[in-house]
C-alpha cells in the first residue's frame, strides 16, 4: 500500500501536529503548540496521507551548521513520527527517502537530526556523529584546580532571562562557530528556549540567569532552573538545573561556574547536554564528582558524499580511495577520491582500487570530528585493504573541540 506524500498546508497544522502528539505521547500546552507552530518551515514539511488521513510526517529546520572549519547549510531534520495505528508499514521510509531527495535537490549536502531512538535511523545512512554528558552533581566537593583563571574585572550580574536576551544571543553568536555541530539560532528558538510558562517548567522552578561582564559588556551567561527543597532534617537540599551556560573565555565561564555551584542553599546541580570535553571535567579537582551519563546526540548523514568531504577542514593531509557503500542514496555508492591538506580538500569520483571500504553511516558519523572510525574498525564495521589508512583518514577527520549540538531541534 502506498500512502502519498506532499508538504502540508498551513491550514492542516492541527492533523499534523497530532500526528506528532500521538507518536510521542505528549500533550503540549497550547502555547508550546504555538510557538512549534511559528518555527515550522510549512515548505519543508512532508505528510504522508491514507485518504484524507495524516498517518505520517516529518520536517526540516534550514540551518546553518559549524562543521570543522567553517559553516554550513545542513537539513536539520525534525518532527518525526507515524500514528500508532499505522507503524511498520514502511511510511518511515517512504518519508526519509522522499526528504533525502528533498534535501539534495535543494543542494544540502548534509542532514541532521536528534534521534528519539537511537535504533531507528542508521538504516537511513544516519551515523551518530556527536555525544553528550548530562551531569548531576553534589555540590559538595567541587573546588577548582590550583590555577583556575581568576579575572578580578569580572563581576557577575542576576538578569531576568527575557530582558537579557540580546546579551544571550551576542554571547552564542561569538562561541557557535567554535565547535562542530552547534548551529545558529533563529528567533524560534531562543522563544523556545527561553519559554517559561508552567508548562515549560516541568515543576523545576522558574527560569533564572546571571551574566558575567566586565566594564566592556558580557562575557557569559548562565540559564537555569531551582527547585528550593530541605531534607528531613531542615538542611538545604536545593537542586538547580542547568540549562544552558556559554562564555566567549575560560575566565567568564569558570566564573560562572562557580556561580551556580556556589549557590545559596542548592546541594545539586544538574547539567542535561553539556560536551563530552566540557572544560568543567578539567576544572574540578575532584571530577568524579560529576557522576556523568552518557548519550548519543547528533546523528549526521551525507546526502552527497564528495560535496560534504569536500566542504570541511581537515586536521592532517590525507590522500586516500574510499569504497563507499550506500543503499538508500545510490549516488553516493562508489570509490571516491578524498585528497586534503592544509590548503584545502577535494573529493572525486574515481576507478582507483580503494583503500577502504565503508558504510556512509561511518563517514556521517567522523564527519564533524568525533573520531569514531578507528572504533568502527575495531569493530569490524569498516573494511581496511590499504593497512594503515584508517588509522591516517580518522587522524585527518577528528576535530577538537569535539562536535556538540547542545540544543535539541
Ligand atoms: C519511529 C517511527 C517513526 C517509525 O515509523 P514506521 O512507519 O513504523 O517505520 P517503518 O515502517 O518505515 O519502519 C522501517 C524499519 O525501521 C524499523 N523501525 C522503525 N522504528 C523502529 C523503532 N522504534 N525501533 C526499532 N526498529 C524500528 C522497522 O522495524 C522497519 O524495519 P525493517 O526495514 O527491517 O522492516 C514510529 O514508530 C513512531 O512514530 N514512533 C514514535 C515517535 C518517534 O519516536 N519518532 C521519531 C522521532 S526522532
Amino acid at each position: 500500500m502506498t500512502y502519498p506524500i506532499r508538504p502540508i498546508r498551513e491550514a492542516e497544522w492541527p492533523a499534523f501536529a497530532g500526528v506528532l502528539e500521538e507518536g510521542f505521547g505528549m500533550t503540549p500546552h497550547p502555547s508550546q503548540d504555538a510557538r512549534w507552530k511559528a518555527g515550522t518551515e510549512f515548505d519543508r514539511t512532508l505528510a504522508a496521507f491514507d485518504g484524507d488521513t495524516i498517518a505520517g510526517v516529518t520536517s526540516v529546520f534550514s540551518l546553518s551548521m559549524t562543521v570543522p572549519g567553517g559553516a554550513l547549510p545542513v537539513a536539520g531534520v525534525t518532527a518525526v513520527s507515524v500514528l500508532p495505528s499505522h507503524r511498520r508499514r514502511g511510511i518511515l521510509s517512504s518519508l526519509m527517502r522522499r526528504q533525502l531527495a528533498d534535501v539534495r535537490e535543494r543542494g544540502e549536502s548534509v542532514a541532521a537530526l536528534y534521534a528519539s531512538e537511537a535504533v531507528i535511523y542508521g538504516r537511513y545512512g544516519y551515523g551518530r556523529a556527536s555525544a553528550n554528558l548530562s551531569f548531576r552533581m553534589r555540590t559538595q566537593g567541587t573546588e577548582f584546580v590550583a590555577g583556575a583563571p581568576h579575572d578580578p574585572s569580572l563581576r557577575l550580574r542576576v538578569v531576568k532571562p527575557a530582558e537579557a536576551r540580546g546579551d544571550y544571543e551576542q554571547v552564542f553568536a561569538a562561541v557557535a562557530g567554535l565547535r562542530p555541530g552547534r548551529y545558529l539560532r533563529k528567533a524560534s528558538f531562543w522563544d523556545d528556549v527561553l519559554a517559561d510558562g508552567e508548562a515549560d517548567q516541568q515543576g523545576a522552578g522558574a527560569l533564572r540567569s546571571v551574566v558575567a561582564e566586565d566594564d566592556g559588556g558580557v562575557r557569559g551567561y548562565a540559564l537555569f532552573r531551582i527547585k528550593p527543597s530541605w531534607d528531613a532534617n531542615g538542611v538545604p537540599d536545593g537542586e538547580l538545573s542547568l540549562r544552558e551556560l556559554e562564555a566567549v573565555d575560560p575566565a567568564a565561564y569558570a566564573l560562572l561556574w562557580r556561580s551556580v555551584l556556589d549557590r545559596d542553599l542548592v546541594s545539586q546541580v544538574h547539567a542535561v547536554s553539556r560536551p563530552v570535553d566540557d572544560p568543567i571535567v578539567a576544572l574540578l579537582a575532584d571530577p568524579r564528582q560529576l557522576r556523568a551519563g552518557w548519550y548519543d546526540e547528533l546523528w549526521v548523514r551525507l546526502v552527497e558524499v564528495d560535496r560534504a568531504l569536500a566542504a570541511r577542514a581537515y586536521s592532517a593531509p590525507v590522500d586516500v580511495v574510499i569504497g563507499v557503500e550506500d543503499a538508500v542514496c545510490p549516488w553516493n555508492a562508489r570509490r571516491w577520491r578524498l585528497s586534503a591538506d592544509a590548503t584545502g580538500a577535494e573529493c572525486k569520483p574515481v576507478d582507483d582500487e580503494p583503500d577502504v571500504s565503508l558504510p556512509v553511516t561511518a563517514l556521517g558519523s567522523a564527519y564533524l570530528g568525533d573520531g569514531l572510525l578507528a572504533a568502527q574498525l575495531g569493530a569490524g564495521l569498516v573494511r581496511e585493504h590499504t593497512p594503515g589508512t584508517v588509522r591516517s583518514l580518522a587522524a585527518a577527520m577528528a576535530w577538537d573541540p569535539k562536535p556538540w549540538a547542545g540544543l535539541t531541534f
